[in-house]
């Protein structure tokens, strides 16, 4: 594949940032008042293809897989956990430099010299700045009402383990898993969604005996690259990194990246981590409490290994956006005058697109046609995401959709009146079949499967 030179990948980047606010996936934050660092809202579509991506991933964890439990715990926990995982220690921590002469700050290990980028100053001794995020629970703003936004979603999981254990009658090896927020005081925010400091993370936990570890660490990292291959990712743009000890995260044992080549180079989208014991036995060390699992089978009792799989929701969506964007120069119908505009062409998974549906009468004059197809829109609705469009021309209405995605659009016409049929129109392929209305619900679940 024709590799794009920078500034290419650049209006890439430029492109989909437009489109998103264009077409109500993603508004920058606080807009009104000039934008909130790096904040972002998703949209009417956004939101659509956000919660899309998390039950995909949700089913892909709890039905296809056996043993595997959810969760959804609090965001705000004790600081002590903090204590105990490490988080709050110069493990998660980022070095910190500031240049002496604008004052602009920066991450020490984006900087491939010891200058200020932007104005060339001399920069400060690097200091650690930790990442997490303080707050205060209680009307009094002191040490001891200090806590902190959860930074990663599965210290929730950790800390409920002998719960879920015990409620579940669960036996090793098993997992938990769970979707939500963390937050993160980044310093370098940036790229669009790709780093934020508020995010969605979807984690899954799997608890094994610690000779078993090394097995499983490569059976999830094979699931979680199959399951990208499904959604659509193309091989191309995915691969896995194998991170050296001294850049791992500061409880991984083994830590692989998979990466997804987005228009600003090749970044980590999820990280696979064998923890070892390195969170129940600190939280039993902190807490007190002994949260060995007692192994019948062996009758001994040990810390499970944990091998964790952990994604950012935005991160996913970004790679997606970025995997299913087309842009077709002169536009893809070649039989009328219309083509010469350029037109997108948004070849996202059909599960993951947000609108399955687009239903229009060929021209909106026509009461019966305009009938015919409110009706079957009314029809549609209950069971998939379905729109309704009869503005603008018919060519018109198709292309609105490929920009967004909807794998399918249904047009009424005169043909509709005689012999109760519609057309379906194919996003990728442009290819039109006439289905019978009474038929159209079958047709569409089977299409959608
Ligand atoms: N519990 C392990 C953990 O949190 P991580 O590598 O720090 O590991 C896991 O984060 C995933 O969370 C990343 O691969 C990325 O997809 C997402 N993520 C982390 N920091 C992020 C940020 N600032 N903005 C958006 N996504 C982020």
């Amino acid at each position: 594949m024709e590799r794009m030179n920078s500034q290419n990948q650049n209006n890439l980047m430029e492109k989909i940032i437009s489109l998103c606010k264009r077409r109500g996936f993603i508004f920058p934050s606080s807009e009104i008042y000039g934008g909130f660092g790096s904040s972002y809202d998703f949209g009417p579509l956004g939101v659509g293809m956000e919660s899309n991506i998390k039950s995909l991933w949700w089913e892909e964890m709890t039905k296809n897989h056996d043993n595997i439990f959810g969760i959804d715990a609090a965001i705000l926990m004790s600081p002590k956990v903090w204590r105990a995982s490490g988080h709050l220690s110069a493990g998660f921590a980022d070095e910190l430099v500031e240049c002496k002469s604008c004052h602009h700050r920066y991450k020490k290990d984006t900087l491939s010299k010891n200058a200020c980028p932007l104005c060339g100053g001399k920069l400060t001794k690097p200091r650690q700045f930790n990442l997490m995020m303080k707050t205060f629970v209680g009307p009094v703003e002191d040490r001891a009402s200090t806590t902190y936004l959860r930074a990663e979603t599965c210290q929730g999981i950790y800390i409920n383990f002998e719960n879920v254990l015990n409620s579940m009658r669960a036996k090793i090896p098993f997992g938990i898993v769970q979707i939500g927020k963390a937050f993160r005081n980044e310093i370098t925010p940036g790229n669009f969604i790709f780093r934020t400091r508020e995010f969605d993370q979807m984690e899954l936990e799997w608890f094994c005996q610690p000779s078993e570890a090394n097995r499983y660490f490569d059976y999830w990292l094979n699931e979680r690259l199959k399951w990208y291959k499904q959604l659509g990712i193309k091989k191309e743009n995915i691969k896995v990194a194998e991170i050296p000890k001294k850049e791992r995260a500061h409880y991984a044992r083994r830590q692989v990246d998979i990466e997804y080549h987005f228009p600003f180079g090749w970044q980590e989208l999820e990280g696979i981590h064998n923890r070892g014991d390195w969170d129940l036995s600190n939280h039993s060390k902190y807490s007190g409490n002994d949260l060995r699992y007692l192994d019948q089978k062996i009758n001994k009792r040990y810390y499970p290994y944990i091998i964790e799989t952990s994604v950012g929701v935005g991160r996913l969506f970004l790679a997606l956006l970025c995997n299913a964007y087309q842009e077709i120069k002169g536009g893809r119908t070649k039989t009328t005058k219309s083509v010469k505009e350029e037109e997108i062409v948004l070849k996202l998974n059909k599960k993951v697109a947000p609108i399955k549906v687009a239903v229009f009468p060929l021209i909106k004059k026509d009461k019966k046609l305009v009938k015919i197809a409110r009706d079957i829109y009314k029809d549609l609705k209950g069971k998939f995401v379905a729109y309704y469009d009869e503005v603008d021309s018919i060519g018109r209405r198709y292309r609105r959709q490929d920009e967004i995605g909807t794998p399918y659009c249904i047009t009424v016409d005169f043909d509709t009146l005689k012999d109760k049929k519609v057309t379906i129109r194919d996003r990728n392929t442009m290819q039109q079949e006439r289905v019978k209305i009474d038929q159209l619900v079958d047709v569409l679940k089977d299409k959608l499967k």
